[in-house]
Formats: C-alpha cells, sequence, structure tokens
C-alpha cells in the first residue's frame, strides 16, 4: 500500500450506528483538517490526470464537490456540479438510483458538458455504486466521455464497482 494510502487510512474515522442503526460510517472530516494530507491527495490526482487530456471535473454533492474542487483548480480545468434533486436552477437532466440507505436522484444542467468532453468523476466515498453510476449515466447522456471516476475510499465489499457501466475507477483506499 502506497503511504498516501496508509496515511489516509488510518486518518479516516469508523462512526458507528450513522446515520443508520448497523452502518459504519467512514467518515472524511480528519481528512479535511489535515491540511498536508488533503494537499497530497489533491497533488496525487493532478499528477494521475495531468497528461490525460481532461477538460472538466465533474463533483458528486456533497463531499465530492469538496474534493473535485480542489482537483479542478489543481488541474486548471472547469467544475461541474451533479446535485440532489431541486437544487440547480438552470435547465436539468437527471437519473434515479438506489443508495446504501434510500434511494435518491441525481440531476446535472444539461449545458453542463458538452458532446467530446473527457471527464473525471469524483467522489469521497464509492459504496454501493449507485450515485456514482447515475452520475456516469448523466455524463455520457451529454456526450462526454468519463476517462475515470476517483474516489478516495471504495467499501469493496459493497461491489459497488459492478454499477459503474464498465468505466475504470481509481480508489485511494478499499475496506
Ligand atoms: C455519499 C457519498 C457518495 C455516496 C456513495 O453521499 O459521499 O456520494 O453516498 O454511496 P453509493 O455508492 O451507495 O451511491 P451522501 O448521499 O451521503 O450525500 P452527502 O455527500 O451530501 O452527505
Ligand atoms: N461514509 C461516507 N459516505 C457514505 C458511506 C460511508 O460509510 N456510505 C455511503 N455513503
Amino acid at each position: 500500500m502506497s503511504d498516501l494510502a496508509s496515511k489516509v487510512r488510518s486518518t479516516l474515522r469508523d462512526v458507528p450506528d450513522f446515520p443508520k442503526e448497523g452502518i459504519v460510517f467512514k467518515d472524511i472530516t480528519p481528512v479535511l483538517s489535515d491540511g498536508m494530507l488533503f494537499r497530497e491527495i489533491i497533488e496525487a490526482w493532478r499528477e494521475r490526470y495531468a497528461a490525460q487530456n481532461i477538460s472538466a471535473i465533474v463533483g458528486i454533492e456533497s463531499r465530492g464537490f469538496i474534493f473535485g474542487a480542489a482537483l479542478a483548480h489543481a488541474l486548471g480545468v472547469g467544475l461541474t456540479l451533479v446535485r440532489k434533486p431541486g437544487k440547480l436552477p438552470y435547465k436539468r437532466i437527471g437519473v434515479d438510483y438506489t443508495l446504501e440507505y434510500g434511494t435518491d436522484r441525481v440531476e446535472m444542467h444539461t449545458d453542463a458538458l458538452a458532446p467530446g468532453d473527457r471527464v473525471v468523476v469524483v467522489d469521497d466515498l464509492l459504496a454501493t455504486g449507485g450515485t456514482c453510476g447515475a452520475t456516469i449515466a448523466l455524463v455520457q447522456e451529454l456526450g462526454a466521455v468519463v476517462v475515470e471516476c476517483a474516489f478516495l475510499v471504495e467499501l469493496g465489499f459493497l461491489e459497488g464497482s459492478k454499477r459503474l457501466h464498465g468505466v475504470p475507477y481509481h480508489a485511494l483506499t478499499v475496506f
């Protein structure tokens, strides 16, 4: 395991029974509080994607916005927001999906991406894959290409990668 992966792993905090009994929630806030670690994560991702001709980062609400915005800034490309329903003001497309603890929907502005755009989808965590799978569908509906999906954490036992439509993905650490 890389130094960075073990640092992320040891900095994450397990919170039992959140948001529902029986779920052990991986809390990423201690990672954000560690400025050097946060910078190292974004720098590792910047290096990973710098030569990939990426035209936009797609950040998933809400923790994906934090890492996605930092990566977009580091790469000097735009940030596209994928949001929960009713949050985006302009013309939208949406996809419904099932979550580890409920059901939800994600939406994107119709002019957020253009055919030929090459994007990285960023989120903090891959659980059942519903959210990211729906996000990939939105991106592809607009004719853009998902080069890779990037996560801090993958909960491998939930097999969320099976819902990523065969798109490549990268997780800094897997549980
Ligand atoms: C979490 C997480 C991912 C998603 C992963 O977000 O940040 O976006 O769930 O779950 P999945 O792989 O089973 O779809 P959440 O819905 O809790 O929203 P938040 O970031 O706004 O708290
Ligand atoms: N941590 C953070 N976000 C999540 C989790 C988790 O364990 N499960 C689903 N979304």
